[in-house]
């Protein structure tokens, strides 16, 4: 049993938001916890994220994507999360494997017998517990990050997914939700098309499950 739980979900769903009241919610309940993201969870993974999502680097064909989302993977399981699993820590992760099979796999049409390969090889035996899978239309994730990218100081720093076109994020939304139906034991699918609040409430209710499961209470 592991105490790793992952965050996934298309652009602008509210990932970083509900995972940053996530790890709130834990820290009040006095349980240790990590929170990380892929890819930049160490300081290899913050450059190979600055290669990837560079909006200027249009040229970068699927294949060097892929490899390059695996070697941030690769480091950031053996540098933070197994050791802090090997703590007892809790793991919450903002994006882990499932965003490879519904990026690369759903979105860009690459081969997932290989992917499923190669993921084994970065991330071996490293299976969520729960993975909270955020759902909402494509138009309403856009239409967030937008917003939010629009309030950065350089405006130049929005990534190069979001530029992508509509049919892409829609081909990724519907490969995470074949994911979630194919391991529903895994997957938590929460309706992200609504307000923060009441998203909110949902995640609490999946923590207290996974908690619960690891400490019944007495
Ligand atoms: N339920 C919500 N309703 C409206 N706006 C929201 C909601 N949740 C988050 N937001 C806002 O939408 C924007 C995107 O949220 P957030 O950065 O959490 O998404 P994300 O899934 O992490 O995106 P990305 O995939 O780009 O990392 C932020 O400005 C955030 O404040
Ligand atoms: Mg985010």
């Amino acid at each position: 049993m592991n105490r790793f739980i992952t965050f996934e979900g298309i652009e602008g769903c509210g990932k970083s938001t509900q995972i940053r009241l996530a790890a709130q919610y834990l820290i009040e309940k006095n349980i240790s916890m990590r929170q990380t993201q892929e890819p930049s969870g160490t300081d290899i993974g913050r450059k190979i994220g600055g290669i990837l999502f560079n909006r200027g680097h249009h040229a970068m064909c699927s294949e060097t994507e892929v490899l390059l989302f695996f070697a941030a993977r690769a480091q950031h399981v053996r540098e933070v999360i197994i050791p802090a699993l090997a703590e007892g820590q809790w793991v919450l992760c903002d994006r882990f494997s499932d965003a490879t099979f519904a990026y690369q796999g759903a979105g860009r049409g690459l081969d997932l017998a290989f992917l499923n390969r190669i993921n084994d090889y970065c991330a071996p035996q490293l299976k969520p517990v729960m993975t909270l899978l955020f759902d909402c239309p494509v138009e309403i994730g856009l239409e967030r990050a937008k917003k939010r990218d629009d309030q950065l100081e350089n405006p130049a720093f929005s990534d190069r997914f979001e530029r992508e076109k509509v049919e892409f994020h829609n081909r990724v939304r519907q490969g995470y939700l074949r994911l979630s139906q194919e391991d529903p034991a895994r997957f938590r699918l929460i309706d992200a098309a609504r307000d923060e609040h009441s998203i909110q409430q949902d995640v609490r209710a999946c923590i207290q499950e996974c908690i619960g499961s690891f400490n019944p209470v007495g």
